[in-house]
């Protein structure tokens, strides 16, 4: 995306580059939750040097008093007694600043505010951020309504990566529920852009460059494919879930794009030689209780290796022990975590071979996992 040096930074990735770049980075990323404009650092022993260090940045250039504006703090060993008491600080300090330039203050708005600033501690400094996403960057802005349980975009998108998912290949998603995985397929094959259809915190700010920002949509718009190369299939046996993909779906203008359909898994047929099946079925915690998940597994392994011979899944679960219930050897599998859960993404290759020593290497593999 033309950023040419990365460096890790704790819970993220940090770089250098000019202002159109992050516009790019906000509408294209696909894995990013949010880009974060680094406009200050200090260190600090007491709660006063984190209000020094506030106070000292030129916060009524990018903003205005008439915003409302929301702090949040994060910290990794930072030896202060409360961060909440650093939040207000901070808050305090923007507000002070605002008065003597400004003579006027902003207001608070801890639910949806105009400019989100961000500070992160560690032991002895601290970093200050203006938030130029807003939302996360898992919100396109073309969920219709949610149904039990979606997963993020973010996470939808890296989980397509993870499986080595390309356009060319045929993907199907029979729990697809409100649809994320097979909408993130289809607009990655349609080179549109995730942020094409929300708004973003950057355009509130005093420096922001409608032009720039224009070109960067304008390019992004030309750079879209009118059709995919090979075909997504969707799948739930839930009505109402199929419903909320379908419109989901059209708002992303993709719905041509995707073959949707009510149906049991079971009674699915591959639609193709080889292709990827992505699953996220429901997990136990959230959803189905364990014992009809129980029931459910060795079903679902026989389906795969008597109608899916020569295709890939990958399963998305909490459940442990889901390679023993299905039969079936991981070729791989990925620690994960969807929001707080712990999960793992589980790669079946579904080759030729006796049954029974699938289910016996399965048994074995689950032992170790
Ligand atoms: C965890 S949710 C999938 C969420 C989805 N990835 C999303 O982001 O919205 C699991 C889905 O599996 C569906 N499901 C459960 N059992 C099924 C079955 N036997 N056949 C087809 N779909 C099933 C449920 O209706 C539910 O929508």
């Amino acid at each position: 995306m033309g950023v040419s040096e990365t460096n890790r930074v704790e819970g993220g990735v940090g770089f250098h580059a000019p202002w159109t770049i992050m516009y790019r980075i906000n509408l294209h990323s696909r894995l990013a939750s949010r880009i974060l404009w680094k406009v200050g650092y200090a260190s600090y022993r007491t709660e006063h040097d984190i209000y020094r260090a506030a106070y000292g940045l030129s916060w009524p250039d990018w903003f205005t008093p008439a915003q409302t504006i929301k702090v949040k703090v994060s910290a990794h060993r930072c030896p202060l007694s409360s961060l909440d008491f650093v939040t207000l600080r901070i808050k305090d300090a923007v507000c002070d600043k605002f008065v003597a330039v400004r003579g006027r203050r902003p207001t608070v708005n801890t639910h949806m505010p105009d400019i989100r600033l961000d500070a992160f501690l560690d032991e002895e400094s601290i970093t200050l951020y203006l938030d130029t996403s807003g939302e996360g960057l898992f919100k396109r802005g073309h969920r219709a309504m949610s149904v039990d349980a979606p997963i993020r975009e973010n996470l939808a998108a890296g989980l397509l990566q993870l499986a080595g998912w390309t356009p060319q290949d045929t993907l199907l998603d029979p729990m697809c529920g409100s649809g994320t995985i097979p909408l993130e397929a289809a607009l990655f094959a349609r080179h549109i852009a995730p942020g094409l259809s929300r708004r973003f915190a950057f355009e509130r700010l005093i420096v922001h460059d409608h032009a720039q920002w224009n070109q960067v949509r304008y390019a992004a718009r030309a750079a879209q494919h009118s059709r995919i190369p090979s075909v997504v299939y969707a799948s739930d046996h839930d009505g109402a879930a199929i419903s909320v993909a379908q419109r989901t779906f059209r708002n992303a203008g993709v719905e041509t794009d995707i073959r949707l359909r009510q149906s049991e898994l079971l009674d699915l047929d591959a639609p193709d030689k080889q292709g990827i099946l992505v699953i996220n079925p429901p997990y136990g915690v959230r959803l189905r209780s364990r014992d009809q998940l129980e029931d459910f597994y060795p079903k679902m392994g026989d389906w795969l290796k008597q109608r899916f011979m020569g295709w890939r899944a990958y399963i998305l679960t909490a459940d442990l022990r889901l390679p023993k219930l299905i039969g079936l050897a991981p070729s791989k599998r990925t620690p994960l975590f969807n929001g707080s859960l712990e999960c793992r993404f589980y790669e079946f290759k579904i080759v030729e071979g006796p049954m029974r020593k699938q289910a016996r290497l399965a048994r074995a593999t689950a032992k170790t996992m």
